[in-house]
């Protein structure tokens, strides 16, 4: 698939702009604060419905003024798509070729893209909600029977909570828990097999790809996702239901996943240096798109922020060498937008050789 143009009005820093992006390599660049990562959060924002730097709408909207409007014509296999956005600072409204939609999950597999930004450096670095959002999104844009799970376990989640929060405050009794100590452990049995499988499948591509990039790099996930039954699960619940009553919530179960990374045997959230993480936030993005390519059989586009910043050159290189091995059935490369504040550093690392087709936009504070 790929973005062919984008459109945006009152968007973050952006007045009015008209992008065309090329099949191949788009390079935007421009200082520090012209509206670079703003214009990959738009097309991120009309590919899945939201930006990946906030919950909240308002700060999308130009200082000012009242709406946002992006809109993008998308192509996939021939057949183009015109996606829409109005944004306002509590609701949104998004139309697939003129027609209103109303839930985000009708969005979900029309087009994918996979953003390597600063932004998400948070899945190395931060806590392990990061991670979990990190594998929930990927999962669920590959299989919309995930999202389900997904949601349907939180639901469960949520309810149980409520219960143990009434039990605490003495406005339910104690055996008022069973039925949601059920539910939510046949939810969390189904989500858990559901991540169990799926994180497999990305493990075996994840060692791989760090394989492709450096046989001699040495970098390894370990994850607390098990396979449990109904029966395991709901004697853990059991096991731990004062303590959940007391705290008014559920201290068990797939909401509380992590993932553990290791660089060089030590873990990389404890030693990694800046250098690294990026590396390894790199390794995974590729992942994701090799993923996501294995599980809906196209290609995402791949929205690059400021890839180079913070690799030294030699690095850089061998991840030019690694993009563009990926070549779609028409064996062209697939499409990427990256952007950066130093042209030189694309043109040093032989990026844009390896296209046939470029193009590069000069963005103005
Ligand atoms: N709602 C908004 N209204 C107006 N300006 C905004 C809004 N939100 C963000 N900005 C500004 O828009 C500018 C563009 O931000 P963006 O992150 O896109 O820049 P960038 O080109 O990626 O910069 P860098 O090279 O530093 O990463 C910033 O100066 C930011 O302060
Ligand atoms: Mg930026």
């Amino acid at each position: 698939m790929s973005i062919d143009s984008l459109s945006l009005s009152s968007f973050r820093n952006h007045n009015s702009n008209h992008f065309e992006f090329s099949k191949g390599i788009t390079v935007i660049w421009g200082e520090n604060g012209s509206g670079k990562t703003s214009v990959l959060e738009a097309i991120h924002l009309l590919t899945y419905g939201k930006s990946f730097k906030t919950h909240k709408q308002a700060q999308l909207i130009k200082e000012d003024k009242k709406t946002s409007l992006l809109k993008a014509v998308f192509s996939k296999k021939k057949v183009k798509n015109i996606i829409s956005a109005q944004v306002e600072k509590t609701s949104s409204k998004i139309k697939v070729n003129g027609k209103l939609i109303l839930n985000r999950k009708e969005l979900i597999g029309q087009n994918n893209v996979v953003v390597l930004s600063p932004e998400e450096q948070p899945i190395t670095k931060g806590a392990p909600l990061q991670r979990r959002q990190f594998i929930d999104k990927m999962f669920s844009v590959s299989n919309k029977k995930y999202i389900n799970s997904l949601q349907e376990y939180n639901r469960a989640l949520k309810q149980r909570n409520a219960a143990l929060q009434n039990i605490r405050d003495d406005k339910t009794k104690k055996n008022q828990l069973s039925p949601w100590d059920n539910l939510l452990s046949e939810k969390a049995e189904k989500l858990w097999g559901e991540r169990f499988e799926h994180l497999l499948m990305f493990n075996n591509l994840f060692l791989s790809t760090v394989d492709q990039y450096d046989r001699t790099l040495d970098i390894k996930t370990s994850s607390t996702t098990e396979l449990k039954n109904k029966e395991e699960i709901l004697e853990n619940l059991k096991k731990r239901e004062n303590k959940d009553i007391a705290r008014g919530r559920t201290s068990y179960g797939p909401h509380k996943d992590d993932i553990t990374f290791f660089w060089n045997g030590k873990t990389l959230r404890e030693y990694g240096s800046q250098g690294e993480h990026k590396l390894t936030l790199f390794l995974l993005k590729v992942t994701e798109m090799l993923f996501l390519k294995k599980n809906t059989g196209v290609y995402p586009t791949l929205l690059l922020d400021d890839l180079f910043a913070k690799l030294d050159l030699e690095r850089s290189k061998k991840i030019v060498a690694m993009l563009s091995l990926f070549r779609d059935e028409e064996s062209k490369r697939t499409q990427t937008i990256i952007t950066t504040t130093d042209i030189l550093n694309v043109e040093n690392s032989g990026l844009l050789k390896k296209y046939s087709n470029s193009k590069t936009i000069r963005l103005q504070r």
